[in-house]
């Protein structure tokens, strides 16, 4: 389930650039993209992720913990929506974060975006994986697909649509690793 390396990188490079400080994960699993997230940030840097699973969590942490990087990162267990949605319930998060990543849970991915607009501030940066979902997204309706792919792909397909229309956001959407989408905040 992890991101592939030329992701982290890119996501690393884009953190770099915003000059990211407070960021958000939204699907831990062993903390690949979590540990690429850390060590682009600065020293004082903080990543709030979130995760159903401390299990996995805890498998990739001796890592991190290697990697020094245990003092950057706040893991939270539980639903994204709802520990987002407690985020939001204190104003003083309202535009506080530079920078999310968003790969977990794809049927909320329109409601992550909702919540994340207001986490994030104007000319932060929201990376949304997947949106590709192995490039179903462009296959015609009667192709043959498992079950689990046709709903994906036609969730992505939608996420995309939508994105495509926000003119909150700039949007580029990337064909690297499953398809990886950056807006850019724009009001
Ligand atoms: C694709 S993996 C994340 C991979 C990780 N970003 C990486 O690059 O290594 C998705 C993760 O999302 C978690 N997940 C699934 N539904 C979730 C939800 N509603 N809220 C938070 N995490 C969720 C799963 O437990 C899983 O670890």
């Amino acid at each position: 389930m992890q991101s592939s390396p030329d992701e982290a990188r890119l996501l690393q490079m884009l953190i770099k650039l915003t000059g990211a400080r407070r960021t958000l994960e939204v699907g831990v699993f062993t903390g690949y993209s979590l540990l690429a997230t850390a060590l682009a940030l600065p020293d004082d840097g903080k990543v709030i992720a979130v995760d159903v699973s401390r299990e996995y969590y805890d498998i990739g942490r001796p890592f991190i913990e290697k990697a020094g990087m245990v003092h950057k990162i706040d893991f939270r267990e539980g639903p994204a929506l709802e520990h987002l949605d407690a985020l939001l319930a204190d104003e003083a998060n309202h535009g506080a974060f530079d920078f999310a990543f968003v790969d977990a849970d794809k049927p909320n991915y329109v409601r992550y975006h909702e919540q994340l607009l207001r986490l994030v501030r104007v000319g932060g940066i929201i990376v949304y994986d997947n949106t590709l979902w192995c490039g179903t997204v462009a296959l015609p309706p009667d192709a043959p697909l498992s079950e689990l792919d046709r709903l994906t792909s036609a969730v992505m397909r939608d996420l995309n649509a939508m994105l495509a229309a926000d003119e909150r956001v700039d949007v580029c959407q990337l064909t690297i690793a499953d398809g990886v989408t950056i807006c850019r905040r724009l009001v």
